[in-house]
């Protein structure tokens, strides 16, 4: 089976034995064939980069299914399979009038990779949600329930994609939202500016939606037309004394104070700096709208794709002297 359409980066790599998992049952199943000693996950495809064929198993999560599993006047905890979209059900919660996704409209991929990198745009990340995910243990096929605290989330960082990856499979994800009294968050990467382009002075979380669809659309490419992974990189974030020297040095670069000892400098700004914008080498390139997004014209392989961000990578450390480091995981 080709993965081109199961990866957003459309790379053709190979899965010599694929199968679909639609329950929970097919999950424990299949993790009982021991003809296929190794197996490989593959949910949305949308954070990952295929630099080779697949040898193991592949099981392709379709868990389907979105439920209320508890309400009171002010809020409502929805649990969702892993197997559904993140947009679709972002989608579907405004349409209740449901708060709290708003700001992630239009990120790709599925709710089973949610947690694992902590997902976040525009201000919000999933654990300001997140009440509890389901995951089976693979060594036991056991399905054991993870709390906030257990998934130790961080920037685009979880249990699961340390101490715990390779470990579990998730199966579901629970989000505590508001149905009343919504806290907005308009003040990060100009949704305030077009929503004030709009006319709207007294937004509702539907209106902060199609601001960040409108923004995101404008500056990130639609992995339908042209293969990508948002970003490939992590802003990097680096020490006081770092920043110093790096802002006397590039007085007028972007950056966000994480606590007193660190800054986060974006990226696609290093990025851009280093001239890679736009650029094209093959089939593989840099967004020309955003430099954080590696793009796949076509036919790139995984290999290509991974030349040049290490090319980035080394061109912003000779420049900046800063690491970046990709947040996309490469097969
Ligand atoms: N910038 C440039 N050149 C570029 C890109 C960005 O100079 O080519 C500058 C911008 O002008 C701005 C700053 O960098 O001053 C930040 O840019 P932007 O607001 O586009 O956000 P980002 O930091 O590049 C992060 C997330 C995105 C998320 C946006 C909005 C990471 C690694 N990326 O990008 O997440 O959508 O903020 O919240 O944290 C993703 O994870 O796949 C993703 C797209």
């Amino acid at each position: 089976v080709s993965l081109k359409k199961y990866n957003t980066f459309g790379i053709n790599a190979i899965a010599k034995n694929f199968c679909e998992i639609n329950s929970i049952e097919d999950l424990v199943v299949a993790f009982q064939l021991s003809e296929y000693p190794e197996k490989f996950i593959l949910s949305g495809g949308s954070n990952m980069l295929l630099t080779k064929d697949i040898e193991a198993l592949v099981l392709h999560i379709n868990l389907k299914g979105i439920q209320i599993v508890s309400e009171s006047q002010d809020d409502v905890v929805v649990k969702a399979m892993a197997g559904e979209n993140w947009h679709q059900l972002v989608l579907w919660t405004l349409e209740q009038n449901f708060g709290g996704l708003e700001n992630m409209s239009l990120i790709p991929g599925n709710i089973g990779t949610a947690p694992i990198q902590n997902i976040g745009a525009y201000g919000v990340e999933l654990k300001d949600t997140f009440v509890s995910c389901e995951a089976m243990e693979i060594s036991t096929q056991k399905i054991k329930n993870f709390s906030k605290i257990d998934c130790n989330f961080g920037y685009r960082e979880s249990f699961f994609k340390n101490e715990g990856k390779g470990k579990y499979v998730i199966t579901s994800v629970s989000l505590k939202l508001t149905k009343r009294n919504h806290t907005l968050n308009t003040s990060y990467g100009s949704i305030d500016v077009e929503l004030e382009k709009n006319g709207i002075t007294n937004p509702t979380i539907k209106d902060i939606s199609n601001a960040v669809i409108a923004i995101r659309q404008s500056k990130l490419p639609d992995p339908k037309i042209l293969g990508n992974s948002g970003s490939f990189f992590k802003n990097p974030i680096i020490p006081i004394n770092e920043f110093i020297a790096f802002s006397k040095n590039y007085p007028d670069a972007p950056f966000y104070k994480i606590s007193e000892e660190e800054y986060k400098i974006p990226a696609g700004w290093l990025i851009e700096q280093c001239g890679f914008k736009g650029k094209r080498f093959g089939d593989a390139g840099v967004h020309k709208n955003q430099a954080l997004v590696l793009v796949n014209y076509d036919a790139a392989t995984g290999q290509e794709i991974l030349d040049l961000a290490h090319e980035i990578i080394n061109a912003v450390y000779v420049r900046f002297n800063i690491r970046i480091f990709p947040e996309v995981n490469i097969i």
